[in-house]
């Protein structure tokens, strides 16, 4: 390693061998301490949780909620291009200020048409096109507009909608303050912007604005839309796959094999960044620094780390390779620490264990049990008939339910290819119902502030600075006894 050398205690050591040593507290409240760390050099968050890109973790709703609190989801790459691209538009169409290509349905549809279309995008409003594809505004239809009485079902919209000569519009580029002021004056809910040609560039919701105004930590990219991640493969339709996620609007992909230090991985990155050359790439995983020098060599742009500790995986168990969490965290920081972002992925149980990957060498911490079991992951709640415990379903995602799952989505890829030709490494496992996200996220980010707290520091950021030279001069190795005393309860 060519930064700093590992030093020898940290070899075989994970979360539960440490506790933090308290330092004198200097915040005046705990609740407004800073939590902003980096996904990439160029992408900033301000909860530095990332969801991971498990089928039983990371859908739609998980990557908007990620988003909204001011984490980040990575849509799983275990279902057909098209749905997981359709995914990641629906996370970029929700809840940006400004929403890019409305839709539209031209002059002359009928009321029956426009109610159905109205349900099934689950839209209040439709922008009417003056022909079929000309996107030039005619009107605006809302729902308040389609009478309630079916017997109007054949009549044409042209009748019932607000015509443009009686609408409030504004330019392309309008600022969102201003588009508020507008709205707020005009007693209005959405606001069109067109050009001078009456062309529709967008549409603006008060709904959106206000939504996103009461919510100043959500991870935005510059046009106020949420941020998505979304994963890709090294092999099979990867190229196509990343093309069509790109189209969709996510903001970085997830190059993400079980062995990223690997010929694979080599050949992936490389003609990724040959195609997508200014595509932020977050690629993994790996468990040591060699591991994170390749990545960095290879141009990425964070490394992933973390060889087999999640709840989900039985690759140390099958293969015995892997590194100690905290100890691959460290490894990666001793070699690429400042270089290139760091994200650790998996092994994490309480909250406790974010803290200290963060103050070790993670920028960002990947969860996928951690988040299961909520409204916001895919799958069912499952009660159990005999104690009516409520459950939901995690798998890893070489589990055979996972691959399984995939290979009925229809299309041949390369993570199905690769868990056909290799046993499984994954496992299925319940885990308890827990309700929505947002608690276990707002309980996260109690408990960092916290811990930002303990540590004498005023914010996150000063936290690492402070711990990331020499984290073990703020560390106790903890004795069994120590850890008995510590973690049963
Ligand atoms: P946690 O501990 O947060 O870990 O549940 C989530 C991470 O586990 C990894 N993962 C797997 N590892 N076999 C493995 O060895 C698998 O089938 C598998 N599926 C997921 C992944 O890095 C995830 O973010």
């Amino acid at each position: 390693m060519n930064k700093q050398s590992l030093d020898p205690l940290w070899i075989g050591k994970t979360f539960d061998d440490f506790l933090f040593r308290p330092q004198r507290g200097v915040t005046a409240s705990r609740a407004a301490v800073p939590l902003r760390s980096n996904l990439t050099h160029a992408i900033a968050l301000e909860l530095p949780i990332i969801s991971s890109n498990m089928d039983s973790v990371t859908g739609g709703d998980m990557a908007q909620t990620m988003a909204l609190e001011g984490g980040l989801g990575v849509v799983h790459r275990g279902q057909s291009i098209e749905r997981q691209s359709d995914t990641v538009a629906r996370v970029k169409r929700s809840h940006s200020a400004v929403i890019e290509h409305p839709r539209t349905l031209p002059a002359g549809s009928t009321i029956g048409e426009a109610r159905a279309f109205a349900r099934k995008h689950k839209i209040n409003g439709i922008l009417i096109e003056n022909a079929p594809g000309s996107a030039i505004l005619a009107g605006v239809l809302t729902r308040r507009d389609i009478p309630w009485d079916r017997s109007q079902d054949g009549e044409i919209v042209d009748r019932f909608m607000t015509p443009l000569a009686e609408l409030k519009t504004a330019g392309p580029r309008v600022a969102t303050e201003e588009a508020e002021r507008i709205m707020f004056d005009g007693r209005i809910e959405r606001l069109p912007l067109i050009d001078d040609e009456r062309r529709i560039h967008g549409l603006i919701t008060r709904k959106d604005v206000r939504f996103l105004r009461e919510r100043p930590f959500a991870s935005k990219d510059a046009k106020g839309r949420l941020l998505a991640g979304a994963a890709v493969g090294c092999s099979g339709d990867f190229l196509e796959r990343a093309q069509a996620l790109l189209e969709a609007g996510a903001d970085c992909l997830f190059v993400d094999i079980a062995h990223g230090h690997s010929q694979v991985m080599q050949n992936g990155i490389e003609r990724l960044r040959a195609q997508f050359p200014s595509t932020p790439l977050v690629c993994g995983n790996v468990a040591t620094g060699a591991g994170a020098q390749f990545m960095r060599d290879l141009g990425a742009d964070a490394v992933k780390v973390g060889v087999g500790p999640g709840r989900g995986c039985r690759t140390r168990l099958e293969t015995a390779a892997g590194v100690p969490q905290l100890q691959a965290i460290r490894e990666a920081w001793c070699a690429v620490g400042g270089e290139i972002a760091i994200m650790a992925d998996g092994g994490v149980r309480h909250d406790k264990d974010i803290f200290l990957a963060l103050a070790c060498g993670a920028d960002t911490v990947m969860l996928g049990s951690a988040l299961s079991g909520t409204d916001e992951a895919p799958g069912r709640v499952i009660e159990d008939p005999a104690t009516h415990s409520k459950k939901k379903i995690y798998r890893g995602m070489t589990s055979p339910e996972a691959v399984m799952e995939s290979l009925y989505d229809g299309e041949d890829t390369e993570a199905v290819d690769a868990a056909l030709a290799t046993p499984p490494e994954g496992q299925e496992i319940q885990v308890p119902y827990r309700g929505g996200v947002v608690d276990i996220l707002h309980r996260i980010r109690g408990h960092l502030r916290s811990a930002v707290s303990y540590s004498g520091c005023e914010s996150l950021a000063d936290a690492r600075e402070m711990t990331l030279p020499d984290p073990l001069q703020y560390l106790i190795v903890l004795s069994e006894a120590a850890r008995r005393e510590s973690y049963e309860r």
